[in-house]
């Protein structure tokens, strides 16, 4: 092959390869089980094209696609670290477009039994990120504290956070969010659910603050909290149900707990900045793989310790759920092409893309969005 036809083939494939691909959807797993959901299912199939990108996990190093592009899905490994690296290596990638890409955050997380059950789907308007604080061991806490935890700044539990980092509390867009819980609300009789699932919810359903914890998995709207420590009990989950209600000025009461959302979200925030992203078109799903709290008369590690992972109906949840939202943005696209419009703040505590959050001390940017 002369030089004229190696240089012809090479810049054909270069030319092949610079069509970006622009998902209309694109689902962010953390870890294998979550990803393996959306492997090899009737509806679609994302092992058509293995995208690598540099800056994924070195477990996870390729996105994946249907043969058109329209849906991808890419796993961020697990906790806050992880999750920012990966989504901030795919939103510098070259590979793709994301300017109308609709992300589904689809994860497991742990429940809160006043509010919902495990094998129960959520979607979630605020993520707060209650790891983000001062901590004493309680062992050394002051008599009047009923926590070791207290926000940054501050000189006990229960005051408003003086030093804000900016990732404390991003509010989703309710109008999204809604129209995502009607269309997983279509597949609430499918739900999963599984003897050992209805025999751990048995001990709480006697409780009468824990009635939301009997039953069967259900899709909820309700908000999540992030932080790396991967928490159990009592006492910590009433310290961070305060900071969930504290961050965002009593607006959100946490249902689920994880390990990424605020990551992942403010990795998205900064590809808004650069409209890269938009960051009204996220869905935050996470379904309930574990409560957060023993039931009565349980200690703390009950739940953290005990027998049987329980998470096999959370994870086919997430697609029973999740491609009825992924089925409807792709087929009915011209309808969400633009985007759904939002009616609430949607951005973080700064209001670095503009408007004036609900919640926090108010606009760092006069209302209008940051320039970069
Ligand atoms: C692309 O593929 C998906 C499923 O693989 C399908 O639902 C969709 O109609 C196809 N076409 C477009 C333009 O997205
Ligand atoms: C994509 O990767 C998966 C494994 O992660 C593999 O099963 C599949 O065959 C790959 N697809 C292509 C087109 O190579
Ligand atoms: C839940 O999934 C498990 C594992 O696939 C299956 O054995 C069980 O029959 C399913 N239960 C329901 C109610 O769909
Ligand atoms: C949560 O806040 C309430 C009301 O301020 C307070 O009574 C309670 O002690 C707090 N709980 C924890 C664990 O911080
Ligand atoms: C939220 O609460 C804090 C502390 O009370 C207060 O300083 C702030 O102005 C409140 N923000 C909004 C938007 O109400």
């Amino acid at each position: 092959m002369n030089w004229l036809l190696v240089s012809l083939f090479s810049s054909l494939f270069l030319s092949a390869r610079s069509v970006r691909i622009a998902p209309r959807v694109l689902i962010l797993s953390m870890f294998s089980p979550e990803a393996s959901v959306w492997y090899n299912i009737p509806e679609f199939n994302v092992l058509a094209q293995n995208i690598s990108v540099p800056g994924l996990s070195p477990l996870f190093p390729e996105v994946h696609c249907t043969k058109n592009g329209s849906i991808c899905q890419l796993t961020t490994g697990e906790g806050e670290i992880n999750a920012a690296s990966t989504v901030a290596a795919l939103l510098h990638s070259s590979a793709f477009d994301l300017r109308t890409t609709y992300f589904l955050i689809a994860g497991i997380a742990g429940v809160n039994p006043k509010v919902a059950t495990i094998g129960s789907v959520t979607f979630a308007r605020y993520a707060v990120h209650v790891g983000l604080q001062f901590e004493i061991d309680a062992r050394e806490i002051p008599a009047n504290f009923p926590t070791g935890y207290f926000p940054q700044g501050t000189t006990a539990p229960g005051q408003y956070p003086i030093h804000l980092y900016g990732t404390e509390v991003f509010e989703m867009n309710e109008n999204l969010r809604q129209l995502a819980f009607r269309l997983a609300k279509t597949a609430e009789p499918q739900l999963n659910d599984t003897t050992d699932c209805r025999a751990a919810r048995a001990p709480y359903s006697a409780a009468p603050q824990f009635a939301a914890a009997g039953g069967s998995p259900s899709v909820v709207l309700c908000d999540t909290a992030t932080s790396d420590t991967f928490w159990s009990g009592t006492l910590l989950a009433e310290a961070f149900e305060n900071t969930t209600k504290l961050f965002t000025n009593q607006s959100a009461e946490y249902c689920t707990t994880q390990q990424e959302d605020s990551a992942t979200l403010n990795a998205l925030l900064r590809g808004a900045l650069t409209k890269t992203v938009d960051f009204s078109r996220i869905i935050v799903m996470r379904s309930a793989a574990n409560f957060d709290r023993s039931p009565p008369g349980e200690s703390a590690v009950t739940i953290l310790l005990g027998p049987a992972p329980r998470f096999v109906p959370s994870v086919l949840n997430l697609y029973i759920a999740g491609a009825k939202i992924v089925q409807a943005i792709v087929s009915g696209w011209k309808d969400f092409e633009g985007g759904v419009k939002a009616t609430n703040y949607v951005g973080d505590i700064f209001g670095s893309l503009g408007g004036q959050p609900d919640f926090g001390p108010g606009s760092m940017f006069g209302g209008k969005a940051a320039k970069v």
